[in-house]
């Protein structure tokens, strides 16, 4: 959430930053600004709200010129949006600082600075990190030094940079609980969010740790750990696409990122699978001995990626019979939980930055699991780095906020965790074979549904006029329904609700009317004919049904009855396969309403703030 982005060169880097900043722009949109130290030494600063459009147009009319300066795009936490909250937040005429994350303890601190003198002129949490390190400076003149004392005052998340205006030549960043990476230039250094908004002027990172400070200037980078000490930190060649960052012939990154799924889940799979089984070594090198200890398996995640889990637990339990519990990452960092024995803890997570899933990781740590296992997109990421074996879903990068690839090939890493952990609890061979065969058939099974695009198009006309609606599934397709109305909900604004379709007379019934779509994903499985009653009990109320179903069901269109036909799909991939329609569904219908596809209202990809 937020995007940060900052430089030391000789030449000028304002349009550097706002290069930054617009692959940034999917982690927070309200506002954005930049701040750089011109030939004079003088601070000098452009901020606006809105988009980071908005600036660039700001800096087109009034450009900014010089080497060092700082960036960031906003997702409100502190202070409503407006352009004097938006960041860099200054403290004087002196130190600009941008900041990702919460400080906790912003309201003693604000106090404290007040009666030392200090005039604040925003609502943000921000801002009390500009005076506190103006504030230290007065002891001592050294930047890195003040930003050391200052960072131990505060309690919180944050990952910040900041730059003096009487030392252009250096800039420092700081991170505790959210991600910065630095950027390694030649004769130029850089820092960033995400490295993403730096694949245009480098391809080489240092991912900075917990605790971290670090002091950047034209020539040299040096890192301090968190009791201070000087460390070195791994640098890596990023294979991240340097056109990861551009919708290419797509109209939103969503459409692309829909469209990618059978590249992604190649890639997933490649290097993993031989002819007839999963190799158990791409969980890692001890995967196989931990898998066969494995009695139970906890899994944690948020939003989505939760939904992923969720699918998991069906699979667990039909395929490797062991028990399988699957929490909102928020809930289980904050309640006692039992720990059963030989537990494997799975975290999923696209981004490997969410505060709540890290933190449940980092509790978890604590309370006796076996072992933990991070699914996640992000190479390098905390939740990779902090677990004990990691599965990279390897989606590539997913800018949309809306997560489409980043679930589908979540969805393929864990069946193959299912499957490796089955296998050591005696899965047949011919069982493991069978998901193979399923696995590679998955893109293929895709790019078939991408072919109804135009259909689920039309289709889609029917809802942009309704407020609410509901999904409902069965069994393992349970869960893609709660995936399909958290896609309709977020880009389109149209109420959504997931109901396991048994469910519906305990009350839900009651809100059927001509005016309430009800999206029924329906392939052939054994529950198929309990679902076809619930779809009988929402006709005879009326209910307008729009059916997902396989074309074996023999379910057809009929009054108040829309049925789109999909390919037969094995059953065990069927999850996978089902959540494609719903995504083009949720995209066609916000197409129509006007929204904003990429960047929905009020969201920010990857939530490094509980
Ligand atoms: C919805 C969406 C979110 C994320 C959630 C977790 O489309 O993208 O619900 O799934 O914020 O994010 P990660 O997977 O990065 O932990």
């Amino acid at each position: 959430m937020c995007g940060i982005v900052g430089a030391v060169a000789q030449r000028d880097v304002a349009d550097i930053l706002v290069e930054g900043l617009r692959r940034l722009e999917y982690r927070g949109y309200d506002s954005a600004g930049v701040a750089i130290i011109d030939n004079e030494s003088q601070l000098k600063r452009i901020r606006r709200l809105g988009k980071v459009a908005e600036l660039a147009d700001a800096l087109s009319l009034e450009p900014l010129t010089g080497g060092t300066g700082i960036a960031h795009t906003r997702w409100a936490t502190h202070g409503e949006p407006s352009e004097r909250n938006a960041h860099p937040h200054f403290s004087g005429d002196d130190i600009a600082v941008v900041h990702n994350g919460i400080i906790e303890n912003h309201e003693i601190l604000r106090n404290y600075l007040v009666q030392s003198g200090y005039e604040f002129t925003s609502d943000t949490d921000t801002e009390v990190i500009a005076h506190l390190i103006h504030h230290e400076m007065k002891s001592n003149g050294n930047l890195l030094d003040a930003v050391k004392r200052a960072v131990h005052q505060l309690d919180g998340a944050y990952g910040m940079m900041v730059v003096d205006r009487r030392d252009p030549s250096r800039a420092i960043a700081a991170r505790s609980g959210s991600p910065l990476v630095v950027g390694l230039g030649i004769g130029e250094n850089f820092i960033a969010s995400d490295q993403l908004a730096l694949l245009p002027v480098t391809r080489r990172f240092m991912f900075l740790e917990e605790g971290d400070v670090v002091e950047i200037s034209r020539q040299s980078v040096q890192v301090y750990n968190a009791k201070g000490d000087k460390v070195e930190r791994e640098i890596s060649e990023s294979s991240v696409e340097h056109d990861a960052g551009d919708k290419g012939k797509y109209r939103h990154f969503m459409l692309k990122e829909i469209h990618e799924q059978p590249d992604a889940i190649n890639n997933t799979l490649e290097g993993r699978l031989n002819e007839k089984q999963i190799i158990e070594e791409s969980f890692g090198p001890n995967a196989k001995e931990l898998f066969n200890k494995t009695e139970a398996v906890q899994i944690i995640a948020c939003g989505t990626s939760y939904h992923a889990g969720m699918v998991a637990r069906y699979w667990f339990e039909e395929i490797a019979g062991i028990q399988c519990n699957v929490e909102i990452a928020s809930e289980f960092r904050y309640r006692k939980s039992f720990v059963p024995k030989n537990c494997l803890f799975v975290t999923i997570s696209q981004s490997g930055e969410t505060a709540d899933t890290l933190a449940a990781l980092r509790l978890a740590k604590e309370t006796g699991y076996m072992a933990s296992l991070s699914i996640c997109n992000v190479p390098g990421s905390s939740l990779v780095r902090e677990s004990d074996l990691s599965f990279m879903t390897r989606a590539g990068a997913e800018i949309g906020v809306a997560s489409t690839k980043a679930f589908t090939t979540q969805l393929i890493a864990l069946l193959m965790l299912v499957t490796s952990i089955a296998k050591q609890k005696g899965l047949a061979k011919e069982q493991e074979a069978k998901i193979v065969k399923a696995l590679k058939e998955v893109p293929n099974k895709i790019n078939h549904v991408l072919q109804l695009s135009d259909d689920i198009e039309h289709l889609a006309e029917e809802f942009s006029e309704k407020h609410h609606s509901l999904f409902l599934g069965r069994g393992n397709q349970y869960p893609i329904a709660m995936e399909g109305a958290l896609k309709l909900k977020e880009i389109s604004y149209i109420h959504a609700e997931a109901y396991a379709a048994g469910e519906l007379k305990h009350g839900p019934l009651a809100l059927i009317d001509t005016d309430m779509p009800v999206v029924v994903v329906a392939p052939n499985n054994e529950l198929l004919e309990k679902l076809k009653s619930n779809m009988e009990e929402v006709r005879a109320r009326g209910g307008l049904l729009y059916v997902f179903a396989d074309t074996h069901t023999k379910l057809s269109n009929s009054e108040g009855v829309k049925v789109m036909h999909l390919e037969d799909v094995p059953e065990v991939i069927a999850p996978i396969i089902y959540t494609v329609p719903l995504q083009l569904l949720s995209y066609y219908v916000a197409i129509i309403k006007g929204t904003d596809v990429d960047q929905p209202r009020n969201l920010a990809k990857s939530v490094t703030v509980e």
